[in-house]
């Protein structure tokens, strides 16, 4: 299937969900994802939003529908922003056509938003069109202000509505942003040290190690703790990790300071559980660029991965982030952990992949 025949059917779907929605009441989004999570970010949806649907997968996008709260949607910890869609139609390529995203936007019913705040709309464009995206954004804030004079429009930096406007090809999708950076980011005192994971992919790489209340939990290389602050976020039974930094580990216990997790600093090679005692081990290895351990990085590898399998239960899991694809997949062979799973990442210019071995 062509880009253009993808598009196309996600109208379709997106047209035939709408008119669904219409029947029942249940509201139509989509949030946005790092791209390599959408199946991951699915997976947790189906299992805390109990009635969505989800309608279609895109890359770094999910859209679904469920009549529940914006409460139980902020739950989703693997997502980035979530977007209420609010309208999606058809545009022609050409500056002449501009003019239908004011026209359509004009007639649509946005009562339900508190406007006594400042507006803006941010656009994106996928395709051959000969308008830029700032241009449609400024097509789509005049037909706001068509509808409702009262309305003052913000700038790029100072506003607290936000519309999204997508372009991909002939399709058009207008949609409310619900969230901010805090969301995505947990809270503004969180500290990050060099090399720090965004919270949506550690929340991911746990949601990955399926957590049990009975869980001995590991992060080895636990840098400022992320993976172990969103582990925090499920019952369990001890959540330990660490670092061959004293400075970081001092920031992953600042991070940390309300919660029973246990921070040291050690060498993880040589962690100190006896042979076979836990559950579930969740790291970011070094990828060898903005941190490099202190040997060769095959090596590191080699001895990490010796000491990951030695002292993980039998059925226990390892949830590893590693730009070293090939060697993980070797070293997990050689140890005999089979990989269940995994995820090519887009992180931060970088690809990483994201496995899932069991002992
Ligand atoms: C990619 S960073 C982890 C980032 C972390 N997930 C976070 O969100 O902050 C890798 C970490 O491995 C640590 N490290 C390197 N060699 C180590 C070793 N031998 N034992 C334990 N930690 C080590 C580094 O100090 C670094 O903090």
């Amino acid at each position: 299937m062509n880009l253009k025949m993808v598009h196309s059917r996600l109208f379709c779907v997106l047209k035939t969900a709408f008119k669904k929605l219409e029947a029942v009441s249940m509201t139509l989004y989509f949030t946005s994802v790092l791209p390599g999570l959408e199946y991951i970010l699915s997976n947790e949806m189906n299992n805390k939003v109990s009635d969505s649907e989800i309608i279609q997968i895109n890359r770094g996008k999910v859209f679904f529908t469920t009549a529940e709260s914006f409460t139980c949607l902020s739950s989703l910890r693997s997502a980035d922003n979530l977007f209420q869609v609010i309208d999606q139609f058809q545009i022609g390529p050409h500056k002449k056509h501009l003019s239908q995203v004011s026209e359509r936007i004009a007639q649509l019913d946005l009562d339900f938003i508190d406007h006594k705040y400042l507006f803006w709309v941010n656009a994106s464009r996928k395709g051959k069109q000969t308008y830029n995206r700032f241009e449609v954004a400024k097509k789509a804030m005049e037909g706001i202000n068509k509808h409702y004079p009262d309305w003052n429009m913000g700038t790029s930096q100072n506003h607290q509505i936000e519309f999204r406007l997508d372009i991909e090809h002939h399709h058009v999708i207008f949609s409310l942003r619900l969230t901010d950076a805090t969301f995505r980011f947990r809270n503004q005192t969180r500290q990050f040290s060099r090399a720090s994971l965004l919270p949506t992919v550690a929340h991911a790489m746990v949601w990955l190690s399926d957590p049990k209340l009975t869980d001995i939990f590991v992060d080895p290389c636990c840098g400022s703790g992320t993976i172990l602050s969103e582990r925090a976020t499920y019952p369990t039974n001890r959540i330990i990790g660490g670092d061959i930094s004293g400075v970081v580990t001092k920031i992953a216990k600042s991070n940390l300071e309300d919660s029973k997790v246990q921070v040291n600093v050690w060498d993880a090679r040589e962690l100190p559980f006896s042979n076979g005692c836990v559950d579930k081990i969740v790291t970011n290895l070094p990828f060898g660029r903005q941190i490099s351990p202190d040997e060769d990085l095959e090596l590191f590898n080699h001895h990490i991965m010796n000491e990951i399998c030695r002292v993980l239960k039998p059925n226990g899991r390892a949830v590893i982030l590693s730009e070293s694809v090939n060697q993980l997949f070797w070293e997990a062979k050689r140890l005999g952990l089979f990989c269940l799973e995994s995820y090519s990442l887009s992180l931060k210019g970088v690809n990483p992949t994201l496995f899932v071995f069991e002992k």
